[in-house]
């Protein structure tokens, strides 16, 4: 382990930074030391304002998409998940989520660096740095969105394939980049986003690449990948020309990382 990751000191995380600018009236922050998981916290919450926004220092039980858990250890990382009313439009807003992260952390960094792989990582030079978990709450004709997101700007126990934003120093500014977050996810649920699947292409990392269609652990199918219909679900040209499209439900990509 690098020194600096072993004694990284963890700014803790500020209320008054994290709402700054935001509608008090709207918006409602949780703030935990130690939870199992943002996302369950949601679903215990009594609903009172548009925005319940849980933000944790540490999950027990952080949980991945496709089933898996996440690691969330308390290094300073991003563990929140936003809870709101479904939308009325018919936007892929997990999809929609990660575009929000990965714009967001570029502009802070003044970079391009950050990019995305469908349908919702977010990787950082073939890393993945963070991915987006949402969930459907049904509560009689009510319907919740709960959008979890989880962004490591230093994680101490990096499996090969995970990456994390220290480099770019953005430790410093957790309560900026989470703020700056839940800005555009508000704005999103009341204007929409127009354009929104040109600046998916753009930040895609593997768009007209070679990719791999997993399914239940096995590889189900291979092409290039075309790029994303408005309902979210990938094109692929296999390799006798002809055309196909997954939707993102229990399907990854396989080999970009
Ligand atoms: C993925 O597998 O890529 C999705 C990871 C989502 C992790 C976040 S961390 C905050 C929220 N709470 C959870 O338990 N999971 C999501």
């Amino acid at each position: 382990m690098h020194l600096s990751q072993q004694f990284f000191k963890v700014n803790i995380l500020n209320k008054h930074k994290i709402l700054d600018k935001l509608p008090n009236n709207r918006v409602e922050l949780h703030l935990f030391e130690n939870i199992d998981s943002t996302n369950e916290e949601c679903k215990r919450i009594n609903q009172k304002k548009d925005f319940h926004v849980v933000i944790a220092e540490k999950q027990t039980m952080g949980k991945g998409r496709l089933g898996k858990s996440w690691s969330s250890p308390s290094s300073g990382n991003v563990y929140m998940s936003i809870y709101s009313k479904e939308l009325t439009n018919n936007t892929p807003l997990s999809l929609i989520v990660g575009l929000i992260c990965v714009s967001t952390i570029n502009s802070m960094i003044k970079k391009n660096s950050i990019g995305l792989k469908w349908p919702n990582d977010m990787l950082f030079a073939k890393k993945k740095i963070g991915g987006i978990l949402v969930e459907k709450e049904i509560k009689g004709k009510t319907i919740n969105n709960i959008v979890g997101i989880g962004i490591n700007l230093n994680h101490p126990k990096k499996e090969d394939w995970w990456g994390d934003l220290q480099k770019f120093k953005m430790h410093l500014k957790r309560d900026e980049l989470i703020n700056k977050i839940i800005h555009s996810y508000i704005q999103f649920c009341d204007n929409g986003i127009s354009n929104w699947q040109e600046q998916w292409h753009a930040h895609c990392v593997h768009l007209n690449h070679e990719i791999k269609i997993k399914q239940n652990n096995k590889i189900i199918n291979e092409g290039i990948f075309l790029g994303i219909n408005d309902d979210g679900s990938l094109n692929l040209k296999m390799d006798n020309n002809k055309k196909t499209k997954y939707e993102y439900g229990e399907i990854s990509i396989e080999g970009i990382y």
